[in-house]
């Protein structure tokens, strides 16, 4: 995955397409450049690791059009060589990439043949030279004879030099349109933008625009017109910033109880639209990859205590490839960025399947939203981090409601109890701010722990999903190998791993399961294993069991995930300050992935 951007107008571009493109780096950062055009010139410069080592190395380059780039590496190696924005042989264009072309060496050789230099190792660069070999008479009609030819993923920006405009282009990969006054943009994402717009075109699959200051004209790959009004988006520059705190991933986990309010508002009064649920569902299936794989195996749960509704889950890149069934489940589709190149791809294979589909996101227009025939929004506001906690979170109440829905279609809640679980949805703000509250104590078990090569992350029914979940923040944030394991599994084989050193975080909810997980913690010590209990205010007695414990308030069990995580995020999230590690940009992974 990489970020590009892109401007067009009348003010000086470096410095705008740089602040945007900063905005980004959570989506690469092994390498960047930027390309200005100004009148007569095309000036390039790019540069090895982070953006402000580009910038600490760049002189003023005058122009009002740019585009830039920072990468994450697919084909070659992070180099300067490898590094886009990529020029033509005559240095007449500028080109930058994200996606993987699929057919690049057989293009490559075709080029080589007719006497292309090629300066890199990447799939990228053919792009700039096919341009370069069109003879189409105009920058739009070349950029499009050349995606004709190409297969793969793309998001491309191109700019010539002398020209004020931009052609630029999307398959698979994200790019949304920036509408300004007498200049516009292109971006991976809208949040690189909002400092200077939050009016944007999404861009969809296979279409292309052309970008002046003073217009903006989408067509598809055949040069087709496409109409298509702008949309404003509600988040702020505010919500994508930092706003005081150290680490986008705090600032992320601390806006939980907002997310949550705002995820529930005007939802809870059953005047949602039920369309979708016209036809008899008798079974559902739920998709995703990592933090939403992990939303959607809580959702399971949640789904069949409400509505009684069979339920299964699966990795989306998984689900692909299973053999085709008679039966026709609803099919839940659950991903943050709505752009990972798996779900995307399950998802059309569900459609292909003849399943009806349901998209729960948290961006507005993205990919998934066009292959579902239906979106939930999770209105968590913009996740930097790299680390999913508050698109986790948003996950969890999209399916509680979805749930709630359900069980009233099938009849399966009481009135009570629906009054009651609406009345613990409308808490969970309170109860996550409760456990936020507590991050002191959290903070002073992570530096208790923080020298350990492994832990194991335990928890039975809805907190089994919960404890992978726990184990998965531990491993990308601060590099210690977590692993999320069913307590009444350990006995079947990981008990051999245990010791003194290797501490057990135990999730003892208060629910039908926590005497046998009193069992496990005592299995757990009786190993020498440390023992960081998670329990809800009034087990107080799990201190008898486990060395370390904290509490969180009570709740229904079936809502007690939702806590939990909060603590197990805060716990990753300060082992990694402990052990030094980058945060928000952990090492060799990225935010969104649009690669299968
Ligand atoms: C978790 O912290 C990761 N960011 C990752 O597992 C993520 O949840 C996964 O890549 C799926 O992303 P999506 O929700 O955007 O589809």
């Amino acid at each position: 995955m990489c970020g590009i951007v892109g401007f067009t107008g009348n003010r000086e571009a470096q410095g705008i397409v740089l602040d945007c493109l900063k905005r980004l780096e959570y989506r690469g950062y092994d390498s960047s450049g930027i390309a200005i055009v100004s009148k007569g010139s095309l000036k390039v410069r790019k540069s090895l690791g982070e953006i402000s080592v580009l910038e600490s190395h760049l002189e003023s380059m005058p122009g009002n059009t740019g585009i830039a780039h920072t990468r994450w590496a697919t084909h070659g190696k992070p180099t300067t060589e490898n590094a886009h924005p990529f020029l033509d042989c005559k240095e007449e264009y500028a080109l930058v990439h994200n996606g993987i072309l699929t057919n690049y060496m057989e293009l490559k050789e075709q080029l080589i043949k007719k006497g292309h230099k090629f300066t890199s190792e990447t799939d990228s660069e053919v792009l700039v030279h096919l341009i370069e070999d069109s003879d189409a008479p105009d920058l739009k009609s070349k950029v499009l004879s050349v995606l004709k030819k190409a297969e793969g993923s793309y998001a491309v920006a191109v700019v010539q030099k002398g020209l004020d405009e931009i052609v630029a282009a999307r398959n698979e990969s994200p790019l949304v349109i920036g509408v300004g006054h007498d200049e516009n943009f292109i971006a991976s994402d809208t949040t690189a933008l909002l400092k200077y717009t939050n009016e944007v075109v999404p861009l969809m699959d296979k279409e292309a625009v052309r970008i002046t200051p003073g217009s903006i004209e989408v067509f598809d790959l055949n040069g087709k017109p496409v109409q298509r009004a702008p949309a404003k988006v509600s988040w702020t520059l505010e919500d994508a910033e930092r706003s005081g705190y150290p680490h986008f991933m705090l600032k992320e986990i601390y806006e939980q109880p907002r997310a949550i309010h705002e995820s529930l508002l005007g939802r809870l009064d059953g005047q949602e639209d039920d369309s979708i649920f016209q036809e008899q569902i008798t079974s559902i299936k739920i998709l995703g990859c990592g933090t939403s794989y992990h939303a959607g195996l809580v959702g399971k749960y949640i789904i069949e205590e409400l509505s009684r509704i069979p339920t299964t889950t699966q990795i989306s890149s998984e689900y692909r490839y299973s053999p085709v069934t008679e039966s026709k489940p609803l099919v839940v589709c659950i991903t943050q960025s709505g752009e990972t190149a798996d779900t995307l791809a399950a998802a059309r294979e569900a459609r292909k399947r003849g399943c009806k589909t349901i998209a729960i996101t948290n961006v507005l227009g993205s990919a998934i939203t066009r292959e579902a025939d239906h979106v939930i929004y999770t209105r968590a506001g913009p996740e930097i981090g790299v680390a999913a906690t508050k698109t986790f979170v948003t996950q969890l109440i999209a399916l509680y409601l979805l749930g709630l829905r359900l069980g009233a279609i099938k009849n399966t809640l009481s009135s009570d109890r629906r009054r009651a679980i609406i009345s613990d949805m409308r808490a969970l703000p309170r109860i996550v701010q409760s456990v936020l509250n507590e991050a002191s104590a959290i903070e002073g078990y992570a530096k208790k722990y923080k020298c350990a090569h492994s832990m194991f992350f335990i928890g039975r029914h809805l907190n089994y999903p919960t404890s992978l979940e726990g184990a998965l923040k531990t491993k990308e944030i601060s590099y210690i190998h977590g692993e999320g394991y069913p307590a009444g599994e350990l006995k079947h084989g990981p008990l051999a791993l245990l010791s003194k050193d290797t501490p057990v975080i135990a999730i003892c909810a208060a629910d039908h399961t926590y005497e046998k997980m009193l069992g496990n913690v005592r299995e757990v010590t009786a190993r020498d294993s440390p023992v960081l209990a998670i329990g809800t205010e009034g087990n107080q007695d799990l201190s008898k069991y486990a060395e370390d414990v904290f509490l969180v308030p009570k709740i229904d069990p079936l809502f007690s995930p939702v806590p939990i995580i909060v603590a197990l995020q805060l716990f990753a999230y300060y082992l990694a300050i402990e052990r030094g590690c980058p945060i928000d940009k952990p090492r060799n992974i990225a935010k969104t992935v649009t690669v299968e």
